[in-house]
């Protein structure tokens, strides 16, 4: 039968999952990652702690490993993250910059970490997390130091350094038209007024059935796409409360098939990237005590009803 891939593919989209470095040594893992899959994303391996473990000092060991898994199973990678307020090294966290010096670690951090992986990666999700959700700018050391304009900055360089790579802002919780997204679709509108290499928006997709689906979701992404701006969910789960129940994994199996065919629905929603495929390497039940389940195949990797609903909504 055909992989979610190839199902995707009939439709001019991929479909993709995040991994990370420890798990490719299982090998029953790497068999479904290597197969279902056309577009990977590593869930560490190219964060900055990762990459500029020391000021100067790049190491490209994680991220190329998953560009390398990745080229040899014909997939593309969406590269993730250049600039974000989390998993930053000590050595940019422990002390003060001033602007001009932090301007200058940023460029030269994006600038390196872009032509390393230049015409080897389809994206890069640029910025990530950059607002609130009330839609103000996210006090971050970015923010505070730069100012807004880091984000258009972070933008022209990643372009410098590899010009054929699309370039995203990323974020969780703008699934749905509101304040946060409502902030994005602004920036997006301000940022290509202004002339600045902006591709695409990533809804991130961290859903949680006690919360309820974001309803918005397909206006939501079509109104970006009205911006001449291509959209993806990225970082797709949809958690639950433990134990997961035959009804609760329906429910999410629903959730899962009606955020494919809003994606589906807009032509410029180019793909779907769950975040890992598998429960068992899934990073929610660290985060969020009692809530797990949340991906489509479970922790001994077999396909729970969301793995049929996403292969329904792609037929
Ligand atoms: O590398 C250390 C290891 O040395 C140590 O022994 C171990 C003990 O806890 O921790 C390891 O670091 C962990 C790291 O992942 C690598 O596995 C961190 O504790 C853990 O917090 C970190 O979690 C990652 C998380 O981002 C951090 O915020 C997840 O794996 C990763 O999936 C997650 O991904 C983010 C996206 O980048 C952005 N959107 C939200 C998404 C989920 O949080």
């Amino acid at each position: 039968q055909p992989t979610l891939a190839e199902l995707a593919h009939r439709h001019g989209r991929y479909f993709g999952s995040a991994t990370d470095n420890p798990e490719l040594t299982d090998s029953a893992y790497t068999k479904i990652l290597g197969s279902e899959f056309d577009m990977i994303t590593p869930g560490n391996g190219m964060k900055w702690y990762a990459t500029e473990p020391r000021q100067g000092v790049f190491d490209w060991t994680d991220g190329d490993q998953i560009v390398r898994l990745s080229r040899a199973n014909h997939q593309r990678v969406r590269a993730h993250t250049l600039v974000w307020h989390s998993q930053l090294p000590d050595w940019l966290t422990s002390r003060q910059w001033t602007a001009s010096e932090l301007r200058a670690v940023l460029k030269k951090h994006i600038l390196t970490e872009v032509r390393h992986y230049r015409g080897k990666v389809y994206s890069w999700d640029v910025v990530n997390e950059a607002f609130n959700e009330d839609g103000t700018y996210r006090d971050t050391i970015w923010y505070r130091t730069l100012g807004p304009g880091y984000i258009a900055d972070a933008l022209r360089w990643a372009h410098q350094a590899d010009p054929h790579a699309r370039l995203y802002l990323n974020d969780y919780n703008i699934e749905a038209v509101g304040p946060k997204s409502d902030a994005y679709y602004r920036l997006a509108q301000d940022l290509r007024a202004q002339g600045v290499p902006l591709n695409g928006i990533g809804l991130q997709a961290h859903l949680a059935l006690q919360y309820g689906y974001p309803a918005t979701v397909q206006e939501n992404l079509a109104r970006f796409s009205r911006l001449g701006l291509d959209t993806a969910l990225t970082e797709v789960d949809v958690r639950m409360q433990l134990p997961a129940t035959g009804e609760k994994l329906a429910e999410q199996a629903t959730w899962y098939r009606d955020l494919t065919e809003a994606c589906l629905a807009v032509r410029r929603c180019v793909g779907v990237t769950v975040w890992d495929f598998t429960d068992k390497y899934s990073w929610i039940p660290a985060v969020f005590p009692g809530e797990g389940a949340a991906l489509p195949w479970d922790e001994q990797l077999n396909p729970k009803p969301a793995y049929a609903a996403l292969r329904e909504a792609l037929r």
